[in-house]
């Protein structure tokens, strides 16, 4: 049994779906040992307390980085956190933070990387016109929206969008992508090379 633990600072919709997909068993062996938000009005908190999980409230503000990341890391290491899943979690961690969890850390990006990392995505994508957008679930790693990736779905780009319709559908695309990425990585026959994250290529007798 594998222990996830949830960053996330807002709504927390994707942190629900993988809370559902673990209870319908589409991502097996797993449980949400811990969700932790920076915002102690997050909509997520609320969601993770109905649903009688573990939570608990870290602020950024008026603490040093330093301090924040050791508490964060504490917190996730005292609930034996196997992978930590950020679920709209809107603060780049340290590469101190991002090695205490070596290719533990996924993070779910509402477009298809590399195009258009940071924030706002999906407005990103709709001001610059593309006809496909998507989503991206990917490892953490030390740079913004970088790490391998695990997962990526499309969504088209509709002459009848606006960058919130568009958001819309590819929010749908993420409750799907991040629990198949989660899946993925909690099993033991995919590894990443390179860049490249895939099945195992059998062994050689
Ligand atoms: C999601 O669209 C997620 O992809 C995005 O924040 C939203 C959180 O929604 N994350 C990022 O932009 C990270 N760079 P949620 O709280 O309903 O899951």
């Amino acid at each position: 049994m594998k222990h996830l633990g949830i960053l996330l600072s807002g709504r927390g919709s994707n942190f629900e779906a993988i809370a559902h997909n673990i209870a319908t068993g589409r991502i097996p062996d797993a449980r949400i040992a811990v969700v932790i938000s920076n915002k102690p009005d997050a909509g997520g908190i609320a969601t993770a307390q109905r649903l009688g999980l573990n939570t608990l409230i870290i602020p950024f503000k008026g603490t040093e980085r330093a301090d924040h990341d050791r508490a964060m890391v504490a917190a996730l290491k005292q609930h034996q956190v196997d992978f930590v899943c950020l679920a709209g979690y809107m603060r780049l961690l340290s590469p101190w933070f991002v090695q205490q969890f070596p290719r533990r850390i996924l993070n779910i990006h509402p477009s298809l990387l590399p195009a258009f990392p940071g924030l706002e995505a999906q407005e990103q994508a709709f001001a610059y016109g593309v006809k496909v957008s998507g989503c991206t679930v990917h490892f953490v790693d030390e740079e913004l929206d970088h790490g391998a990736i695990i997962v990526q779905k499309t969504v088209p780009v509709l002459d009848s969008d606006d960058e919130h319709t568009l958001a819309a559908r590819i929010l749908e695309q993420e409750h799907v992508a991040y629990s198949e990425a989660i899946a993925m990585v909690l099993q033991s026959d995919y590894e990443v090379v390179g860049r490249r994250f895939g099945k195992k290529s059998p062994a050689v007798a």
